[in-house]
């Protein structure tokens, strides 16, 4: 009888004591909350090519935006604002940073345009539109790359400039300003490249 109950109370015990001890062992492995999880951006930017070698690239990030969002180029310095200016051609890490050290990277080229290429690109962003520019793939022709440009210099000059066989930007739209033609003839006469 005394036996028995020296049993009980010492598996009593032995389970107490275990009870104690996975209780306590959990507390010590649980991880401290990841404050990162589930936090995903996908950075959206608008950038400007640097031209003539004037390194006055620019980059201003659309998304994520906000009091809370910091950025930095390379191994710069975080900023709260969203733009950079005056960059030189050549391959920039962006970071973008939350308010709980949550980071996302994007690299960004910064091309170095002739200032004659860096006029038709204006044009052709500013009047291709929306038939050969940005979702646009009028007659199989898009206008958003720059080997594309370079690909079809002929054939801009001949439908905006000369307007063979007929006027782009398609009637009835204006055709292109005696200026505006001037800046692709200049391009194509310097050599039709991107460096020009
Ligand atoms: C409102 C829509 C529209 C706009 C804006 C427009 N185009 Fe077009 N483009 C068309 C259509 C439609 C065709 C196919 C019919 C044709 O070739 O005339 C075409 C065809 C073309 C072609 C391929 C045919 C060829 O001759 O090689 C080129 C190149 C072209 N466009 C250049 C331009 C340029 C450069 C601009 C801007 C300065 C421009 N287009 C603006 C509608 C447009």
């Amino acid at each position: 009888m005394l036996k028995t109950r020296y049993v009980i109370t010492a598996s009593l015990q032995l389970m107490v004591l275990s009870f104690f001890i996975t209780t306590c062992s959990k507390k010590d492995t649980a991880a401290p909350p990841d404050l990162c999880l589930g936090v995903s951006y996908t950075i959206d930017y608008f950038k400007t090519e640097s031209v003539g070698g004037a390194n006055n690239g620019t980059i201003a990030i659309n998304y994520p935006i906000g009091d809370t969002i910091s950025y930095k180029l390379n191994n710069g310095t975080f900023q709260a604002s969203r733009n950079f200016t005056n960059l030189a051609p050549g391959n920039y890490i962006l970071t973008v940073k939350n308010q709980n050290n949550c980071t996302a990277t994007i690299t960004i080229a910064i091309f170095n345009y002739g200032p004659k290429y860096a006029l038709v690109k204006q044009i052709i962003s500013g009047y291709c539109g929306p038939c050969h520019y940005n979702g646009g793939n009028t007659a199989g022709k898009n206008f958003n790359t720059d080997s594309s440009v370079l690909f079809n210099w002929d054939r801009i000059k001949a439908r905006a400039v000369d307007n063979v066989p007929t006027q782009m930007p398609a009637a009835p739209n204006a055709p292109l300003t005696a200026i505006d033609k001037q800046k692709i003839t200049d391009w194509v006469n310097a050599g039709h490249r991107i460096l020009d």
